[in-house]
C-alpha cells in the first residue's frame, strides 16, 4: 500500500462549498493524548502552525482547525479515537451551518498505524498525518483546502528536525521552567507486547547540534530543566560535527554546559542500553538529576524472554546496584505488565519479588491488554481478566507503599526545588525536587524559575509539603 494516499474531495463534507478564511486570525485547537513526546510533538505542531498564522484556543467550537494528537498505547486507542472524531463530525457540522469551515487532522501513533482506514471510517476528517511526518504540515493542509484527503504516514529520507522551526520566546515562556526535548525516536527492541516499533519506526538519533541548539533557544528563554526524550532514550548515538556519534551520556554533558541549565532528565530507558558511562555519568554530572525511569516490565525469566526483553531478572537486579553504587540517593521508578500470556501465579509472584528486592520510589503498571499487530497477542495462554485484575492489585498495593515510604523518608530533609508554577491556593508555589517528587510551600511567585532550598515538614503518597528556605541555591548539589 502507498505511504501517501489522496481521495478526491471529500463529497460528505459538510464544509463543501463554504470558503476557507484566508490570512492570520485563523484559530487552531490541539488535543493530545497519551505520552511526553507526544506533548512535545503537538508543541511542535502548534509552532508549526502559528507560523502558517494560526492562534490557538482552548475551545474546540472556535476552532478552524482541530489536531488530534492519538496515542497507540491507550487500550482500544481507535475505537476510542472513533468515538471522538464522531463528535468532532458533529462540531464540524454545527460549525459548518455557522458557514464556519473546519480542518480536522489525525496526527499521531494511531494515525500512523491506522493510516487512510480512518477516513474511510469517518469522513468529516481531512488529513492523517504520522509522526515522523507532521513537519508537512502547512503543506498537508493546503493540499486538504483544495478537498483532498490526505494521509501521510511515510517514514520520509528527512528528518522533521530539519524542517520544524524553533519556538518563539514567547512561546517558550508559556510552557514553564522545564521542558521536554525529543532527542531519540523509535525503537529497534521489538518487545512483543509494544506497538511503538511499528508506529514510530526504527530507532533513530537526533544530531548533537540540533538538539544543544534547541535547548540554548529554551536555557535563553528562561527554562532551567530540560528532559530528553525518547522511546529507547538510552540507546541514544547522535552524529557530532567533526566527531564519532555521540552517547546520552556524551549528550548530558554537552547539555550540562549550557548556561542555564540546572536539571537534565531522560526518559524512557532500556536496561539493556543503560552502559558503564551512563552510570558514570550519575556519579559525575551535577546536573544528572537523581530519578530514573527503568522499565523491568516482569520478574519472570519466563515471561521476560516471552516479552523478548532482551534482559533477565538478575540483570536488572545487578543494574540498580551499579546504579546506586554510582548515586545512592537515586529514585528509581519502572514499569511493570501483569498477566502477560502463560503467566503463572509464580511468574506474577517472581515479579512481586523483584519489586520488593529493588524498591521503587515510583511505578506505573498495567494490565496486559493485546495490541493487534504485535506478537503477544496471538500468543496462546491469554490470562483471564480477574486474574489480571487480582494481580495488578496486589502490585501496586506493594509499589504504592514503597512510593509512600519513599515520600515519608524526605521528612526533616532540606532539599533544592525547581519552582515551577503557582499553588492551587493563593500564597502557594509549588515545584520539583531532585526525585521528581511535587514540593508545595508557602512563596512568592517571583521564585519561579528559581531553585530554592526548602525543608520537608510533611508528605503524602504524591508529594510533598515544605517549609521554603532563606536564600536561592547556587545549583544542584549531591545531599
Ligand atoms: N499491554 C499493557 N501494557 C503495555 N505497555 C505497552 N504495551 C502494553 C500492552 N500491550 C506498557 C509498558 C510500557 C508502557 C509505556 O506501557 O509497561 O513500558
Ligand atoms: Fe516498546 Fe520500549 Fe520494548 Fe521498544 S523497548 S519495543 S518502546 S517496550
Amino acid at each position: 500500500m502507498p505511504e501517501i494516499e489522496k481521495y478526491g474531495a471529500a463529497s460528505g463534507s459538510e464544509a463543501a462549498g463554504i470558503p476557507a478564511p484566508e490570512g492570520a486570525g485563523r484559530r487552531m485547537y490541539v488535543k493530545s493524548f497519551g505520552c511526553q513526546m507526544n506533548v512535545y510533538d503537538a508543541q511542535r505542531m502548534a509552532d508549526i502552525l502559528a507560523r502558517e498564522g494560526f492562534t490557538r484556543t482552548d475551545l474546540p467550537e472556535d476552532a478552524d482547525l482541530i489536531v488530534v494528537n492519538t496515542c497507540h498505547i491507550r487500550e482500544r486507542a481507535a475505537e476510542k479515537l472513533f468515538s471522538e472524531l464522531g463528535k468532532l463530525r458533529a462540531l464540524k457540522a454545527m460549525r459548518a451551518a455557522q458557514k464556519k469551515e473546519t480542518k480536522l487532522v489525525v496526527a499521531g501513533c494511531v494515525a500512523q498505524a491506522e493510516g487512510a482506514e480512518i477516513y474511510r471510517r469517518q469522513k468529516a476528517v481531512d488529513a492523517v498525518v504520522g509522526p515522523q511526518s507532521y513537519h508537512r504540515l502547512p503543506q498537508i493542509l493546503q493540499q486538504a483546502n483544495s478537498g483532498m484527503f490526505i494521509a501521510d504516514t511515510e517514514f520520509p529520507i528527512e528528518s522533521k528536525f530539519d524542517f520544524l522551526p524553533p519556538p518563539s520566546p514567547g512561546q517558550i515562556r508559556a510552557r514553564g521552567v522545564s521542558a521536554v526535548v525529543t532527542v531519540q525516536e523509535g525503537c529497534d527492541k521489538f518487545c512483543t507486547f509494544c506497538v511503538v516499533p511499528y508506529t514510530r519506526g526504527a530507532e533513530a538519533s537526533r544530531p548533537v547540534e540540533s538538539i544543544i541548539a534547541e535547548v540554548e533557544a529554551l536555557a535563553a528563554a528562561g527554562v532551567r530543566e530540560v528532559t530528553l526524550l525518547g522511546q529507547n532514550v538510552n540507546a541514544y548515538h547522535g552524529a557530532a560535527k567533526g566527531g564519532p556519534a555521540v552517547s546520552l551520556a556524551g549528550l548530558c554533558e554537552r547539555i550540562s554546559k549550557v548556561p542555564g541549565i540546572a536539571r537534565i532528565r531522560y526518559t524512557t530507558s532500556h536496561p539493556g542500553d543503560m552502559d558503564s558511562n551512563l552510570i558514570a555519568a550519575h556519579r559525575s554530572l551535577r546536573s544528572l538529576m537523581p530519578y530514573l525511569h527503568l522499565p523491568v516490565q516482569s520478574g519472570s525469566d519466563k515471561i521476560l524472554g516471552a516479552m523478548n526483553r532482551r534482559h533477565k531478572r538478575k540483570d536488572y537486579i545487578e543494574l540498580a546496584t551499579n546504579i546506586r553504587a554510582a548515586r545512592p540517593d537515586i529514585a528509581l521508578s519502572s514499569d511493570f505488565i501483569v498477566g502477560f500470556p502463560g503467566e503463572s501465579e509464580e511468574d506474577f509472584e517472581a515479579t512481586m519479588d523483584l519489586a520488593a528486592a529493588v524498591g521503587f520510589a515510583n511505578a506505573y503498571s498495567f494490565k496486559y491488554s493485546p495490541r493487534p499487530g504485535t506478537p503477544a497477542a496471538s500468543l496462546p495462554r491469554q490470562i483471564p481478566e480477574a486474574v489480571k485484575a487480582e494481580r495488578l492489585l496486589r502490585l501496586q498495593a506493594l509499589l504504592y507503599e514503597q512510593q509512600r515510604a519513599f515520600n515519608a523518608k524526605m521528612v526533616g530533609r532540606t532539599v533544592e526545588v525547581l519552582v515551577e508554577k503557582r499553588g492551587r491556593h493563593p500564597g502557594q508555589i509549588v515545584g520539583k525536587s531532585p526525585y521528581l517528587q511535587p514540593v508545595q510551600m508557602e512563596g512568592r511567585p517571583e521564585r519561579i524559575g528559581q531553585i530554592v532550598r526548602a525543608e520537608i515538614i510533611s508528605s503524602g503518597a504524591h508529594s510533598l509539603f515544605a517549609r521554603l528556605l532563606p536564600g536561592e541555591a547556587s545549583n544542584e548539589a549531591f545531599p
